[in-house]
């Protein structure tokens, strides 16, 4: 009789570690640290700070860094002015609650390639880097090699060639720079102790989950009369190409969490996505329009089976997003209202049947300036924090899932890891222009 192919793949022996070995194979480019490079950093003394890519999120964590940390802001770099105005005001506002001066105009820069003369100024130790993702490759490796400590967000890349330029400079950063990855919720509370349950084996051996991530359409940030690329970078949150999708830009977060508990990667994933609502955005081409939503399987080793579903969709306000762990022994929740909890189906001296532990509060505001404290006490401590490995294995985990999903085939990591999935856009961003930035 004809031997039936088990579902666990290579990929499923293979020793968590390994994706960075077979990454390293089909990475491109080769960044060399220049042997002149002089890491600026004195210790003890209070880190300066500069931005690259000053919107939302930017102008958040830059005063989350002000309001947490004794960092001085002391750079920031975007392609328009009034994203620099705008975040400009915030954050001299938030410097001066903290006794700190405001930002000089010299070392406010425009225009595509400017973030080269931030990580050149004497006055930046550490560089945040909230731009679109698509750029996060660039600004890390540019970041790295100029000596730079580095809090990237998420994702770390939208494609996986982007994820080994990254991981190679994430190699060259070990030892000397620290770089965080914007995952929050690994310095929640309520995730952290939940997470360590699990892993304690407070639930047993994990068998399958549920993931999900739910909530509204976003904004459209175009206005009427800018050009078609100016459109497309301003609703880069909608391009494929730009963000990674939404599960790579947004829905990372359980992914992460999931990767994390269950201290893996996925062997395989199945799936689809749609745009049931999302039909057309300004500046956007047709075929990069990211999905509304998306309903997968993710196969972990040993036949682990984690549900995942997400949408952007109209909602009318409903948001939920978490993640449901059933083991042997128990049960265990982490959802980002709040609280975290273990169920355990075993009666344990003390407890009852069922009992819900709460594993403390969901705070992630909280856990936003705690991630920011780690990385600058790291900083001065000399102990220096490498994020890198771990945010390119999430993000490649997503990929996996987008890559699943709009193929309509299953697709294993490995197969994933040697398509040289690559979106290399071409983009005239120089026209967009650069140069004196028009404020005050
Ligand atoms: N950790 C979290 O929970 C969280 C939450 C929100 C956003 N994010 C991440 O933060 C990043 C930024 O997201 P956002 O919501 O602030 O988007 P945003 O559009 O509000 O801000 C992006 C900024 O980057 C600028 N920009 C565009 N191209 C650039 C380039 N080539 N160089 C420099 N700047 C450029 C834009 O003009 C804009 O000001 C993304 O990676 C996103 O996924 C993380």
């Amino acid at each position: 009789m004809k031997q039936e192919k088990t579902t666990s793949t290579d990929a499923a022996s293979l020793p968590r570690r390994d994706f960075v070995k077979t990454a390293a194979t089909v990475g491109a480019g080769v960044m060399i640290l220049p042997a002149s490079t002089v890491f600026t950093y004195a210790a003890n003394s209070a880190p300066g700070l500069g931005i690259i890519g000053c919107g939302g999120r930017g102008t958040y964590d830059g005063g989350e860094f002000i309001a947490n940390t004794d960092v001085r802001l002391t750079a920031i770099h975007d392609l328009f002015d009034d994203r620099l105005e705008a975040a400009r005001a915030s954050y001299d506002k938030k410097s001066a609650e903290k006794g700190q001066p405001a930002l000089s105009s010299a070392n406010v820069f425009k225009g595509v390639k400017a973030y080269e003369k931030l990580l050149a100024s004497k006055d930046v130790d550490l560089v945040l880097i909230t731009s679109p993702p698509y750029f996060h490759p660039e600004h890390l490796e540019a970041a790295v090699a100029a000596g730079k400590h580095v809090y990237v967000e998420k994702p770390i890349a939208t494609d996986v060639t982007g994820c080994m330029r990254a991981l190679k400079a994430g190699k060259m950063a070990e030892g000397k720079v620290s770089v965080h990855v914007g995952f929050q919720k690994r310095y929640d509370v309520g995730y952290r102790n939940t997470v360590e349950r699990i892993h304690a084996g407070e639930i047993g051996q994990i068998i399958l989950g549920q993931s999900f991530y739910y909530t509204n359409d976003l904004g459209r940030q175009n206005k009427p009369g800018m050009s078609d690329l100016e459109a497309r970078i301003r609703n880069w949150v909608f391009d494929m190409a730009l963000s990674g999708d939404i599960i790579v830009e947004q829905n990372i977060h359980i992914v992460d969490i999931v990767n994390w508990a269950l201290k893996a990667h996925p062997v395989k994933a199945s799936g689809t996505a749609g745009r049931a609502l999302r039909k057309q955005v300004d500046g956007v081409p047709a075929n990069l329009l990211s999905h509304d939503h998306y309903i997968l399987t993710y196969t972990y080793p040993g036949d682990v089976h984690i549900s995942f579903n997400s949408n952007q969709f109209r909602n009318k306000g409903y948001r939920q997003q978490g993640e449901r762990f059933f083991g042997t022994e128990g049960f265990a929740e982490t959802m980002q209202s709040g609280p975290a909890t273990i169920t355990l189906n075993q009666v344990r001296p003390g407890q009852k049947t069922g009992d819900r532990m709460d594993a403390g509060p969901v705070d992630l505001h909280k856990a936003v300036g705690d991630k920011m404290k780690a990385l600058v006490e790291s900083i001065k401590s000399g102990k220096y924090e490498n994020q890198v490995e771990q945010g390119v294995e999430t993000t490649l985990t997503s990929i996996l899932g987008r890559m699943a999903a709009t193929t309509g085939r299953e697709i294993t990591w490995d197969q994933m890891l040697k398509s040289r999935d690559n979106w290399n856009l071409k983009l005239n961003l120089e026209s967009l222009g650069g140069g004196a930035v028009s404020m005050r």
